[in-house]
């Protein structure tokens, strides 16, 4: 496994507050990785930190190798994209194509492959570039916002929260289109989320913070099993984890929809049969 991300002991404060307290964690090259917690946990604090948008008071931070402190964020942008909690944040341009466009130039691209990655991107996202980003709705500049990345070809995309305020429809089509990225040009991804369903469904593994400290980090459906660390960070599983775990399974064992209710249907049986027996 090629290392993208290492924290070493990581401490963060402002005055006399410490936002985040001796975090270490790795994160490899093409993962998929949740980051949860209670509100106020730090989680919008640890990726600015690894953006390089703030630097650490204490402990190390290596993107690909090198340290935050010795990078300037512009440099550190070109290889890595960051979905603000609040798109809002990120959007200026007066129509879409603009908004994507912008930028491109100075990293580099030239017009011609700025041009295609505009337009495959545009296509990819199903985004109509004549329209301003200001006259959408929280869903679709949602999408812009992760367009803006995507046109960038980051290696590691830090998500805060990208589904929030999403419908069920739009959070399903946003995240399919961070797992497809995943899967296909493999960009690392970093996303914090306080949905457990989509973290169950599209990350392997799942950091949990909180007050500052990483409290749990490890297979997905492993680390929603242990209550304690969730309890300590107000998070409730998932709900096949949950019944998975009621019926006595093992992690991995049976845990989506389907291989639950095969399990569940073939138990009745054997239930059933046992009382006809008896
Ligand atoms: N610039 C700042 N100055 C002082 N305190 C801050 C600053 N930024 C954040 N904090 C505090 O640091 C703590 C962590 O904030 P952070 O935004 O990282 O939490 P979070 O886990 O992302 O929370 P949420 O789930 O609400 O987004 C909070 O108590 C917050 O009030
Ligand atoms: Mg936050």
């Amino acid at each position: 496994m090629t290392e993208m991300v290492r924290l070493s002991n990581v401490s963060y404060s402002i005055e006399s507050h410490v936002l985040i307290n001796g975090v270490s964690l790795r994160v490899d090259k093409g993962e998929f990785v949740a980051l949860a917690g209670e509100n106020g946990a730090g989680k919008s604090t640890l990726l600015k930190l690894i953006m390089g948008l703030i630097k650490p008071s204490d402990g190390d931070i290596l993107i690909e190798g090198t340290s935050t402190r010795r990078q300037k964020v512009s440099t550190l942008a070109r290889s890595v994209g960051y979905l603000f909690q609040n798109p809002d944040r990120q959007l200026f341009g007066a129509t879409i194509r603009q908004e994507l466009t912008f930028g491109l130039d100075f990293l580099g691209v030239s017009k011609d492959d700025g041009e295609r990655r505009v337009n495959e991107t545009l296509e990819l996202l199903n985004l109509n570039p004549d329209r301003a980003p200001t006259s959408l709705s929280r869903g679709e500049r949602q999408r812009v916002a992760l367009a803006s990345l995507f046109v960038r070809r980051p290696t590691l995309l830090l998500l805060d929260e990208p589904t929030t305020g999403l419908d069920y429809r739009e959070c399903s089509q946003m995240m399919n289109q961070v797992a497809a990225l995943n899967r296909e040009s493999g960009v690392t991804v970093l996303m914090i989320t306080h949905d457990m369903e989509v973290a169950l469904d599209f990350s392997e593994r799942m950091m949990v913070l909180s007050e500052g400290k990483l409290i749990a980090d490890g297979a997905t459906r492993s680390v929603m099993r242990d209550e304690t660390s969730l309890r300590r960070a107000s998070l409730v599983p998932a709900q096949m984890v949950a019944l998975a775990q009621r019926l006595g399974l093992a992690p991995g064992e049976a845990d989506d929809a389907e291989s639950l209710a095969d399990w569940i249907a073939d138990n009745a049986r054997g239930g059933a049969d046992d009382a006809r027996h008896s």
